[in-house]
């Protein structure tokens, strides 16, 4: 049996039980992405109003965050805050925002004593000066830590992304400091908000809806894909275990043909 990273967050047996279980039956994907949807239905389908949805989400969030530092996931990346979300009502936006705030607040000692880094990507200079204070001390406070990189996006859009990147780079033409003909994937991948880490391996997107919604579009081009039909709020770390399950049964193929990596290095 492999021993499982030390973290100091209280779990039961059973749960200890199952993430060796889930070590031992595969490999443990790198980064997960989640575009965390159903908030708002989950809500409304108890006679409750939106926000108490992203209330609750945000016991999803913590629980999800949790067991990835349990399981050895390297970087978490959570779609918390689309570019199309700031056209929300503006109550259900600056709601949104409190909780941020209240959360960070509340949460941000939690994750620097389970060695959690935080990080954000997006466009942060569209958000209120109160969030931007309460994330930049959650992020100082937490830049040292080795363990999980938990991601936000906030304010963020993956076409946002790819259009910052090609605009540096034309920067770089524009200069004479490189030929277009010189361009390639490496580069663009380099100059987008998410350069320092590898692309997600894992995908899930809850509420059963099937679509990217303008997360991270050059990064998944690769990624497998889970669709779970809960609403986020009810998305809790044993469907977490069902998706990387459901990872570990794909033959990732990367558009070839081989099965697996000795496969590849023997062709
Ligand atoms: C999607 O549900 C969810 C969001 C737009 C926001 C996600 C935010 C949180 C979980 C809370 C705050 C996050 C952090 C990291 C503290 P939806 O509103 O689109 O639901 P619907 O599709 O049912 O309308």
């Amino acid at each position: 049996m492999k021993e499982l990273s030390l973290t100091k967050i209280k779990q039961t047996q059973e749960d200890k039980n199952r993430q060796i279980e889930l070590t031992d039956s595969g490999v443990i994907p790198v980064h997960i992405a989640i575009i965390m949807d159903g908030n708002g239905r989950w809500a409304q389908s108890k006679g409750n109003i939106r926000l108490f949805g992203h209330k609750i989400g945000v016991d999803s969030v913590r629980d999800i965050t949790e067991a990835c530092a349990q399981l050895g996931v390297k970087f978490l990346t959570l779609y918390a805050f689309s570019t199309e979300n700031w056209g929300r009502p503006s109550a259900e936006v600056r709601g949104l925002m409190r909780l941020l705030v209240s959360s960070l607040r509340k949460e941000a000692d939690n994750l620097h004593r389970n060695n959690i880094r935080l990080v954000t990507i997006g466009q942060m200079d569209r958000f209120p000066d109160d969030c931007i204070k309460e994330l930049d001390e959650a992020i100082s406070l937490t830049e040292d830590n080795t363990g999980l990189e938990l991601c936000l996006a906030l304010s963020y859009s993956g076409r946002w992304d790819i259009t910052e990147a090609v605009k540096k780079i034309a920067k770089h033409v524009e200069k004479g400091r490189l030929a277009p003909n010189l361009i390639n994937d490496q580069m663009i991948g380099d100059h987008l908000s998410t350069a320092s880490i590898p692309d997600p391996d894992l995908i899930i997107r809850t509420s059963g809806e099937y679509r990217i919604s303008n997360f991270l579009l050059w990064q998944l081009a690769y990624s497998e894909l889970y669709i779970s039909e809960l609403y986020w709020p009810d998305f809790r770390r044993n469907e977490l275990y069902e998706a990387i399950h459901s990872f570990q049964k794909r033959d990732r193929r990367f558009g070839k043909v081989y099965k697996n990596k000795k496969d590849e290095i023997s062709d």
